[in-house]
């Protein structure tokens, strides 16, 4: 066995949890296809940063996305649609520095991959060879099913997007809940089965019906992964800064708050301008003699 050669253990798919099993190796989408066979959840989060990412690594988080909502959440747009191609490879190059363990999802961004197949593999291979993602995530179901099948047949883990698509906000005239009705129904479960169909690993469930959402779950053999899908799905995602309190104003009602970093961050850098002009800070603790 030569030092390319994979070891047994980076050949094999993690057969306990997802959390507790793959620690010397990065997360795989055989062990995702491997807990969707043992029935377990597992969660995913953004990450547009390294240090972020690290803490959400050794948290044992086993699938880390760094999505295009970088665009509202990290870098002060208004939505999805002005990210580009370079601050992707930026943000994932980042976030793959940061990590050790888990999986890196890396979204194509609006205009990356539409136009053709081929299109959508200069970009995915840009995202693979410059920053190191394991995977990319790209949205449509139907629509975008020639280009999950090229990216697979060229060894590209594709995780599809359907339901609420956020590069479309334009189009659906805001964040609407999708696949309400027989109609919308129907075309979820057609979208499913297309990326399933086309190759992809997983799929993205956003704003959809819980009960819709849990059909799909239960008819496809990919794992599905929510966000506002209710509590059937086998993966659940969040965005970073709306799970941990980060973002200013309304979340979308499906986000539950894990902690409120926005008062902790605001009332430390209070603290620190307060110190710096009563002269508290520095002390002769933060100072060389
Ligand atoms: O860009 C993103 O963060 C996403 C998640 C909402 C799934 O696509």
């Amino acid at each position: 066995m030569n030092a390319s050669t994979p070891s047994p253990a980076q050949n094999q798919a993690s057969t306990t949890s997802l959390y507790g099993g793959v620690t010397n190796r990065r997360v795989t989408v055989r062990d995702l296809a491997a807990a969707k066979q043992r029935g377990e959840k597992w969660s995913m989060l953004t990450a547009y940063d390294a240090l972020t990412a690290g803490v959400f690594d050794e948290a044992g988080i086993p699938v880390l996305l760094v999505g295009d909502s970088a665009g509202n959440c990290h870098l002060g747009y208004e939505t999805t649609v002005p990210v580009t191609m370079d601050q992707m490879v930026m943000l994932s190059a980042a976030v793959v520095r940061g990590t050790k363990r888990a999986m890196i999802v890396a979204d194509l961004p609006f205009g990356s991959y539409q136009e053709s197949p081929a299109q959508a593999m200069h970009n995915a291979a840009r995202l693979m060879k410059e920053a190191g993602v394991g995977a990319v995530k790209l949205e449509g179901g139907e629509r975008s099913a020639r280009s999950i099948e090229l990216l697979v047949e060229a060894g590209v883990p594709v995780m599809a997007h359907i339901g609420l698509t956020p590069q479309s906000v334009h189009a659906l005239g805001g964040y609407p809940v999708q696949g309400r009705g027989d109609e919308a129904a129907h075309q979820l479960l057609r979208d499913a089965k297309a990326v399933q169909q086309s190759g992809a690993f997983a799929v993205v469930l956003e704003a959809v019906p819980a009960e819709l959402a849990a059909q799909v779950t239960e008819q496809l053999a990919i794992p599905t992964v929510g966000i506002g899908g209710g509590p059937d799905t086998d993966a659940q995602v969040l965005v970073w800064t709306d799970m941990a309190g980060m973002t200013a104003g309304r979340v979308p009602k499906f986000v539950k708050q894990y902690a409120d970093l926005r008062t902790v961050l605001g009332d430390a850098a209070r603290a620190y301008a307060e110190d710096v002009r009563t002269g508290a800070f520095p002390a002769a603790e933060h100072s060389f003699r």
